[in-house]
């Protein structure tokens, strides 16, 4: 498949502190690029790099095969971002931000009324087109702030948390919109700390820490690593009466962690143990409340590397 971006070697440091170390990664076209990892992990420096409103210190990149660097006119016109933090007006209505927005790539006339009315309808705020968004709820801001970004009908969309702290009819409306940005052609990028919403949209994935790539690829693939692993999670009252080496003298056993009110425990797939999983809690005199069963997941592969979770 073709590819819109192509990233080698990216640095970025703010002082002293290097955020980006000399990552390269491609994005494909048209695909729906799943950009994660945690707080502080150089996601936002990235992102804003690649929509030029952040300047480089090392490392090249292309869009369309043209270098950023010599083109940037012709890469902000075909590319459109939606900020981590909210960048509308809140004193000026809905269609005006939005317009304000699209003439700045040099749209006009008849043709800026157009898109500008497309764009609201795409984001479901068109019958609120004469309203200031300071009137508006949280998740009505963000889809304006979607609105401003591509009503220049941007080849590449780039989103940075696009859907936090918002209600689920927004969510779920952000995400279809996504799917059908999608559908219409576009390449998008999308940073979420929201695990199921990159399951549902994400054609390929990129797991970033600590301002490096630390896996890239299909949910598929990145599931792999995992799929001969289980984790049982057992509720209990009392968690604290264990001890790893308990369950580490049953057969299977991988991992253990022991938090306040459960345990975790990772075993082979391949082994039944559970009966004396719980036979061992039982003989400690643990209250078994619950036992669900975690096969691979997104969230699973994204703790394994990071050792954290996603939502931190
Ligand atoms: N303007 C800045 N000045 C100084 N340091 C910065 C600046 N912006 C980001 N950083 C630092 O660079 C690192 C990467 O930040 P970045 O915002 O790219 O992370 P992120 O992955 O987007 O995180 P989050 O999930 O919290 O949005 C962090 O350590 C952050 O503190
Ligand atoms: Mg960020």
């Amino acid at each position: 498949m073709e590819n819109i971006i192509e990233v080698k070697n990216l640095e970025k440091g703010y002082k002293d502190k290097k955020a980006v170390k000399g990552i390269s990664f491609d994005v494909r076209k048209g695909e729906v690029l799943g950009f994660l990892g945690p707080n502080g992990a150089g996601k936002s420096t990235t992102i804003n790099i690649l929509a030029t409103a952040l300047k480089a210190d090392g490392g090249q990149i292309k869009f369309n095969g043209q270098n950023v660097k010599e083109n940037t006119l012709y890469v902000k016109k075909n590319i459109g971002i939606v900020p981590q933090d909210l960048a509308i007006y809140e004193d000026i209505s809905a269609e005006r931000n939005v317009k304000f927005f699209a003439s700045l790539y040099g749209i006009k006339g008849e043709k800026l009324k157009e898109k500008v009315k497309e764009a609201l309808q795409f984001v479901g705020l068109y019958d609120r087109k004469n309203d200031k968004p300071k009137t508006f709820s949280g998740g009505m801001k963000r889809r304006l702030n979607i609105a401003c970004a591509i009503a220049h009908n941007p080849k590449l969309i780039i989103m940075d948390e696009p859907t936090v702290g918002i209600d689920p009819q927004s969510r779920n409306h952000i995400l279809n919109s996504i799917k059908n940005l999608q559908k219409g052609g576009a390449t998008i990028i999308y940073t979420t700390h929201y695990m199921e919403e990159v399951e549902e949209i994400s054609d390929r994935i990129i797991i970033m820490d600590h301002g490096t790539i630390i896996a890239e690829g299909t949910k598929e693939k990145l599931k792999e690593n995992i799929q001969d692993e289980k984790v049982y999670v057992i509720e209990t009252d009392n968690a604290e009466k264990l001890s790893d080496d308990d369950f580490f003298e049953v057969e299977g056993v991988k991992k253990v962690t022991i938090l306040k009110n459960r345990v975790e425990i990772t075993c082979l797939n391949t082994v039944e143990n559970l009966d004396k999983l719980i036979m061992t809690m039982m003989n400690k005199h643990c209250k078994i409340n619950n036992v669900t069963t975690n096969s691979a997941s997104l969230e699973r592969v994204f703790l394994n590397l990071t050792g954290r979770s996603l939502r931190d």
